[in-house]
């Protein structure tokens, strides 16, 4: 049987990187994508740790719709049809309400929401014609409890939540599965730059802030990449062919909900 592919969104680095190992580790061969130079880097690591599968990386920018058609059209060229599709764009722009301009809600349109769309709509006809998929979306606890101060993130994912819902009903007959999975706190590059600039700011140390994070978890700890990414290789697996349309926070218990 063929190995099965995985496109995995943001996998340069932090939680894409990490279901990027986690799902070499089961044998499936991966495509992953990034911006900047660490993607070669990241390829070149990962290829050299699992020799026996195939490591695929095509820059791409998920902000730009070109890049994201351009994305798109390689790995038709290239043959790679993805059987697992980890839905991960980037953090959007944090901000209030009064922060944001039209702009940025334009713009974070196209890397929160558009760019999920684009890639379902080329390559969900293909796991259909397989019969076989699946679909995890890398969202935030932001989307079940949103903040003030991350009006972007707390809108478009909630959007794209319910698209994916509703997509999910149509597709389960086709042995798709889609499912979102909700960060807390993962410590990534992304949070560490984050919390320095509040340590900055409120004149602390980065290690005291960190604690002061995690002092409000109940598990009182931030997660690795890797604590987070089991879940996403779970919901890759032919043993969770059951689960589908659900909503998953993996945060420590962060998020205070019961349903
Ligand atoms: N870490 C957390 O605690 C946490 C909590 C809640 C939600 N989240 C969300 O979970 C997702 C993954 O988070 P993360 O912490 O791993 O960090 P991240 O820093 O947002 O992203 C890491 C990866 O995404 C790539 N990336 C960033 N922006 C991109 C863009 N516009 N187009 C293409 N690739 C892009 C980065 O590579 P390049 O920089 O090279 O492009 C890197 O490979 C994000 O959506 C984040 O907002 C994270």
């Amino acid at each position: 049987m063929n190995k099965r592919i995985a496109l995995i969104g943001g996998s340069s680095a932090g939680i894409g990187r990490a279901i990027a190992n986690g799902l070499l580790e089961k044998g499936l061969n991966v495509i992953i994508t990034g911006r900047s130079a660490r993607l070669e880097s990241t390829k070149l690591e990962l290829q050299a740790k699992f020799p026996s599968s195939s490591v695929y990386a095509f820059a791409t920018d998920y902000s730009s719709s070109e890049d994201i058609s351009r994305l798109i059209a390689s790995i038709e060229a290239a043959g790679l049809f993805p059987d697992v599709l980890v839905l991960n764009s980037g953090g959007p722009r944090p901000g209030t309400f009064d922060d944001i301009s039209i702009e940025d809600w334009d713009a974070a349109f196209q890397q929160q929401f558009k760019s999920s769309i684009m890639l379902m709509k080329a390559f969900l006809p293909g796991m259909k014609k397989k019969q076989w998929g699946r679909i995890i979306n890398i969202s935030s606890s932001i989307a079940i409890e949103p903040t003030p101060g991350m009006i972007l993130s707390a809108s478009y994912r909630a959007m794209l939540v319910n698209a994916l819902k509703s997509t999910s009903l149509l597709v389960a007959k086709d042995g798709i599965t889609i499912n979102t999975l909700c960060p807390g706190a993962v410590m990534t590059d992304r949070l560490t730059s984050l919390f320095q600039q509040q340590a900055d700011t409120a004149g602390k140390s980065l290690e005291e802030i960190i604690k002061n994070v995690a002092a409000t978890i109940p598990a009182q700890r931030i997660a690795s990449p890797e604590d987070f990414a089991h879940m996403a290789v779970f919901l890759a697996a032919e043993e969770a062919n059951y689960i589908t349309g659900t909503v998953i926070p993996v945060d420590g218990g962060l998020v205070k909900k019961s349903f």
